[in-house]
């Protein structure tokens, strides 16, 4: 039973002749002769309900005639067939009450297209508009769809902390979280006297910790935020971003691609279900062909290639790539792009990197030379999905972690994973921003969450 009034979303499919109630804001008016049409959006759906208000109410000439876009109003009145082309039915009020006004000379949001700049700037009114709407009812649809292929897949949800004293990737990129003052953070020890006597900082990954509930419950995922003080004012970074990073015992390499593969196509198969009209929008305006190729990739397999063959398909290609290529290096947005869209023409994983440029867990290749990661190319963003198969052997491991100057001290217990009952065991993080804006099309990932923190923007 629902406890609140039903939306949009749900009015539109009660039987002409109901009774409803309509709660939203004013998209446009239009008046005509005795009537005014308005079109009322209340978020729960991409199109607005139009209501036809008659000169006879009582507030006509006083209020309606007076309404501007962005006000909020709450409508009563019967639902009936529509005779306008493009929706089925519409209102005819008995009643509209105004509940807030929005002043036409100051309001930001008009009815012409604004670009998505300018949206940037005005980041709590954007959700009001059509595109950004629907960007966050997807990003709803997906959160949701993620926790229900891992329920049916038999993993639980562990929430890892938000602050933590390991950085995972190794990268430098933490935040420090401290309550003293900076004239404080002196001298040998500067966290000494901090609040936890070291130094802590926001997460970077919830992996190593993910990885203690892998030893336990076998198939575990802690899905939130992550932040990286990443100083790359790019359209596929951010500050503070949302990762899904299932982990697996008894699982490698394989298993692990395997989990990641069928995952993607099953919410990408969700948003083609439950989003059509949404997804019509970004095909329209934003990324032609878009809906095309989520077919594709719900349908095709996704292709495999080692990181030796990518660098030789790369050097092969004739390309003028930015970045020269050659074994060892780390590869770049502009090669990942042309191994999915040119040599993969699908999502590909590039698979055993070389270890010199992967972080200490990844698995040591028999090689000794490549680790057993794995990334995710996608077409229009490069990297996806980053995961491996962990190192599980304690002598391997414990090399590894001196060798990249960790203080085995403090990572005991991570050690001590692989001291008792260690497993093999994989997983993999998921940057969801990007997954938001491979479904979406939208071309910067300052668009796709709801309120974007990058180097020097932290408005609200
Ligand atoms: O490849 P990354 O750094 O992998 C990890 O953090 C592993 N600990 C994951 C694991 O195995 N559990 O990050 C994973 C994904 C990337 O593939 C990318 O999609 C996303 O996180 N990502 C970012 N998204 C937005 N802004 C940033 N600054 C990002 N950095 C990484
Ligand atoms: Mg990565």
């Amino acid at each position: 039973m629902r406890i609140l009034p039903p939306r949009i979303v749900d009015i539109v499919q009660q039987p002409v002749g109901s009774q409803v109630v309509v709660q939203g804001w004013l998209r446009t008016r239009r008046d005509s002769g005795s009537l005014s049409f308005l079109e009322i959006t209340d978020g729960s759906c991409l199109k607005g309900l139009q209501v036809i208000a008659e000169d006879a109410l009582p507030n006509y000439a006083g209020e309606v005639k007076r309404l501007t876009t962005g006000c909020s109003l709450r409508v009563t009145g019967e639902l009936v067939t529509s005779p306008a082309s493009g929706q089925s039915v519409e209102v005819r009020a008995a009643t509209v009450e105004v509940i807030g006004w929005a002043d036409p000379e100051t309001y930001p949001l008009q009815k012409k297209r604004h670009s998505f700049e300018f949206l940037r700037s005005i980041a709590h009114l954007r959700p009001r508009t059509n595109a950004l709407g629907a960007v966050a009812r997807i990003r709803s649809t997906l959160n949701l769809a993620i926790h229900q292929f891992f329920h049916d897949q038999g993993f639980i949800q562990v929430h890892t902390p938000v602050i933590t004293t390991s950085d995972c990737e190794g990268a430098g990129e933490m935040f420090t979280v401290t309550n003293l003052e900076p004239k404080e953070l002196q001298g040998e020890q500067p966290f000494a006297a901090d609040f936890f006597g070291r130094r802590a900082g926001l997460t970077v990954s919830g992996q190593l910790q993910a990885e203690i509930f892998a030893h336990s419950h076998g198939r575990v995922y802690t899905f939130g935020p992550t932040f990286r003080a990443e100083n790359s004012n790019t359209s596929r970074h951010l500050a503070e971003f949302w990762m899904l990073e299932p982990e697996m015992a008894f699982c490698d390499l394989a298993g692990d691609m395997a989990v990641a593969e069928a995952m993607l196509k099953y919410l990408v198969g969700v948003v083609l279900d439950e989003c059509e009209e949404d997804l019509r929008l970004f095909e329209q305006h934003v990324a032609k062909g878009l809906i095309a190729q989520l077919l594709l990739v719900r349908e095709q397999p996704f292709v495999h290639l080692s990181y030796s063959q990518a660098v030789a398909e790369l050097q092969r290609s004739g390309q003028g790539f930015v970045y020269p290529v050659q074994w060892g290096i780390d590869l770049q947005a502009e090669h990942e792009r042309y191994l999915c869209e040119e040599v993969a023409r699908a999502p590909v994983f590039v698979t055993n990197y070389p270890q010199a440029i992967k972080p200490f867990y990844m698995r040591l290749d028999e090689d000794g030379r490549t680790v057993a990661a794995m990334d995710l190319l996608v077409a229009g963003i490069g990297e996806l999905i980053g995961g491996s198969q962990r190192e599980d052997r304690f002598e391997v491991l414990a090399a590894r972690m001196a060798a990249a100057g960790l203080p085995l001290e403090e990572y005991g217990w991570y050690l001590d994973l692989r001291r008792y009952g260690s497993v093999p065991h994989a997983g993999f993080g998921l940057g969801f921003e990007r997954l938001v804006q491979f479904v979406t099309g939208m071309h910067n990932i300052r668009d796709v969450i709801p309120l974007p923190r990058t180097p020097g923007n932290a408005p609200c």
